[in-house]
């Protein structure tokens, strides 16, 4: 198996950062690359330096632990200083110019046997790729928000992607301590796919009821402790955005669909810039609720449905990376199972002819046998 040692991250930001962070703390060498050497040095001081330090002020580490993991990261902003690393983990802002060229000015300084992979949220690898001599070695590398807490990585493989290249990565994701699922190339990967639509399917009833009435509803439906609302204000309102549009464009046009931009998601980015979640009193009617949560579950049981036919993951790996990543108590398929297949068919019907995707096969003739899980 390829042996990394060193790791290469573009962009030190909230995700690099926490990336290079783990990867240290596992006992590897970093060489992070930033814009300029003023980030160089911010970044370094806030990410690395700040962090630990808060650390062993809290004495959950002692120096000695805190000068170990600091002195085994070091950043530059020079492509040439990457040359030495065994694989390169891109974490740029998500802009499909900026990364494609990344990519090239990558495979012109890093050995041609050093791995090269993305952490990008929804951009096509094989796409992003398309200008790196030796593709084989290049793959995606999805991590979660925090990436150093969250214990998800998706590992992508595209066309090209190399068994050795693929192995090497999921080994080194392993002892960074997280769980690996595998995934084939595709817009937004596994995970996203299912929670993209979720927000966006609650966000579009938004104006009807209020945000306090759906963050409860989406807890309902999930047996959540934190709904999808208070995690979309989580992680950034520009993010769920951005990653909304996205999904839509690469997708309407397919046969798996997705769900429209809510206009309600649009204005909050534009103008709030998060969901106030105690916007009036939470609505208690069955029937309004049952509307909403009927709506919910058909849209995680379609898109999960379309992932698994069109092989981008399994089942189980879906089911454990949803519960994994996400925190839900049940992921897609055991949701499906509980509620029965026949009730499932129903919300899965009314879904795709209300326009929100396509119909999955499973779905189309009959009502199909539970999971296997
Ligand atoms: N934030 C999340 O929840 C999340 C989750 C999963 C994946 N991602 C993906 O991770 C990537 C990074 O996201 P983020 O939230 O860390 O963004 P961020 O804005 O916090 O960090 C991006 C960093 O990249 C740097 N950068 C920009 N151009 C560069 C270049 N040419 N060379 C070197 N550095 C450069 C910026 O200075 C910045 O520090 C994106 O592709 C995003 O979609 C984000």
């Amino acid at each position: 198996m390829k042996e990394i040692n060193t790791i290469g991250i573009i962009g030190f930001g909230v995700m690099g950062a926490a990336i290079g962070m783990n990867a240290a703390a596992s006992g590897y060498y970093v060489v992070f690359k930033e814009v300029d050497e003023v980030l160089v040095r911010s970044n370094y001081e806030k990410w690395v330096l700040s962090a630990l330090k808060k650390k062993v002020d809290q004495n959950k580490m002692n120096q000695a632990d805190m000068d170990k993991i600091a002195g085994r990261i070091r950043g530059t902003s020079r492509y040439e200083d990457l040359s030495g690393c065994d694989l390169v983990i891109e974490a740029a802002v998500e802009d499909f110019g900026l990364k494609k060229k990344i990519f090239g000015d990558l495979s012109r300084v890093c050995r041609k046997d050093a791995i090269i992979v993305s952490n990008t949220s929804t951009f096509p690898i094989e796409q992003l790729m398309a200008d790196v001599l030796h593709p084989e070695r290049t793959a995606g590398l999805h991590y979660f928000f925090p990436a150093n807490v969250n214990p998800l990585v998706e590992v992508i493989r595209q066309e090209k992607t190399s068994p050795e290249t693929l192995e090497a990565i999921r080994a080194f994701a392993e002892r960074n301590g997280k769980t690996v699922i595998e995934v084939r190339d595709f817009p937004g990967f596994a995970i996203n796919p299912v929670f993209i639509s979720s927000y966006m399917v609650l966000n579009s009833f938004y104006g009807n009821y209020n945000a306090a009435t759906l963050e409860s509803i989406s807890k309902e439906a999930l047996g959540l402790k934190f709904g999808i609302l208070w995690v979309q204000n989580f992680s950034g309102i520009g993010t769920s955005y951005h990653a909304a549009k996205s999904m839509y464009d690469y997708l309407i046009s397919t046969d798996v669909g997705f769900v429209k931009m809510p206009e309600s998601l649009e204005d909050c980015f534009k103008t709030a810039g998060r969901w106030n979640l105690e916007d009036g009193p939470v609505i208690e009617d069955k029937t309004i609720r049952k509307v909403v949560s009927d709506r919910l579950l058909g849209t995680i049981f379609t898109i999960a449905t379309h992932l698994v036919e069109k092989a981008v993951v399994s089942v189980k790996d879906l089911e454990k990376g949803v519960r994994i990543s996400l925190a839900w108590p049940q992921g897609p398929f055991l949701l499906m199972n509980r509620l029965g297949m026949e009730k499932v068919r129903e919300l899965v019907v009314n879904t795709c002819y209300s326009g929100l995707f396509k119909m999955p096969q499973r779905f189309s003739v009959k009502t199909p046998e539970p999971w296997v899980l």
